[in-house]
């Protein structure tokens, strides 16, 4: 069934690129994540996708799977230790994880975004006894309310904490650490240089830049993570460009080679483990 015309706007906006992406790299012959679901929901959703479809976007496409590839072994490690944990997916946006991961049966999955996402949201995926989708900004307290505290949380945060204010992502992960008695938060960050770039583009070439809003907090160096939440201790980073050899495009496989020999390229998106 189709869902209807999709117009969203804003930052909301930026999660069709992504599911336009990992759709695009589900057709390759040996995916690096394979996302038939993606693939299913761009076929569903009424979107003029061919918005997405020039070079300079779907160039991404294996940042974005890596990322996703590398974000579901970390989860599929947690779940696998603590078959009775509960997930808060924050800022799911359209991915499939809950639904990629198969998770086990004792697992509790709550997918968060904004309202209008949501609402999206619905319209492809159903709820079950186990897994349930909340609309809410992650900023406000009020939805935390309905996440069980008795068992480890495995907090996930895809594409998400770029976009808030470095005050609000202390907050947030003050008020997670806080609800769970322990667990795991697996999330990517961008370099510096990289929200730089995104601020200037938005201020000085808006038309261009479009509506995608730009990145406010990047991740310095891995400790940040420490800095922003002391009961925080990171366990593993990994610079997704540094697993090149894995990208089946030759032209791309050759860049991000080349690009991961230096610092500053190899950091401008990162995956971080870090558990409390
Ligand atoms: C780049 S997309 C990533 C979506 C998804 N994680 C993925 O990888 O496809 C960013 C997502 O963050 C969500 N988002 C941004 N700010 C948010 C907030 N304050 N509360 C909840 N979701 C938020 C957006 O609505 C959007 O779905």
């Amino acid at each position: 069934m189709k869902t209807g015309r999709v117009d969203l706007r804003d930052v909301q906006s930026t999660m069709l690129v992504t599911l336009y992406l990992r759709a695009l790299e589900s057709r390759d012959a040996n995916p690096i994540l394979g996302d038939r679901f993606a693939a299913d929901a761009v076929r569903r959703i009424d979107y003029d996708w061919t918005r997405l479809s020039k070079r300079s976007v779907t160039n991404s496409r294996y940042g974005v799977a890596l990322r996703g590839r590398q974000l579901d072994d970390w989860a599929a490690d947690f779940l696998s230790r603590h078959p009775d944990a509960t997930v808060l997916h924050m800022a799911c946006g359209l991915d499939s994880r809950a639904f990629r991961l198969d998770p086990p049966a004792g697992v509790r999955w709550f997918d968060v975004d904004l309202p209008d996402v949501i609402e999206l949201r619905r319209k492809l995926y159903d709820e079950s006894g186990n897994y349930r989708m909340i609309a809410s900004s992650v900023t406000d307290s009020a939805w935390l309310d309905e996440i069980p505290t008795d068992k480890p949380g495995l907090i996930i945060a895809e594409g998400l904490l770029m976009y808030l204010r470095e005050n609000e992502v202390r907050e947030l992960l003050k008020r997670l650490t806080d609800h769970f008695p322990s667990g795991e938060l697996i999330f990517d960050g961008v370099a510096p240089w990289m929200a730089k770039a995104t601020q200037l583009l938005k201020k000085n070439f808006g038309r261009w830049y479009g509506d995608y809003p730009a990145y406010w907090t990047p991740m310095r160096d891995e400790s940040d993570v420490e800095r922003w939440n002391p009961r925080l201790r990171l366990r593993e980073h990994v610079a997704l460009v540094s697993r090149y050899e894995r990208i089946p495009d030759p032209g791309l496989r050759r860049m991000y080679g080349l690009g991961s020999r230096f610092g500053w390229f190899r950091n401008f998106l990162r995956v971080f483990r870090a558990e409390f």
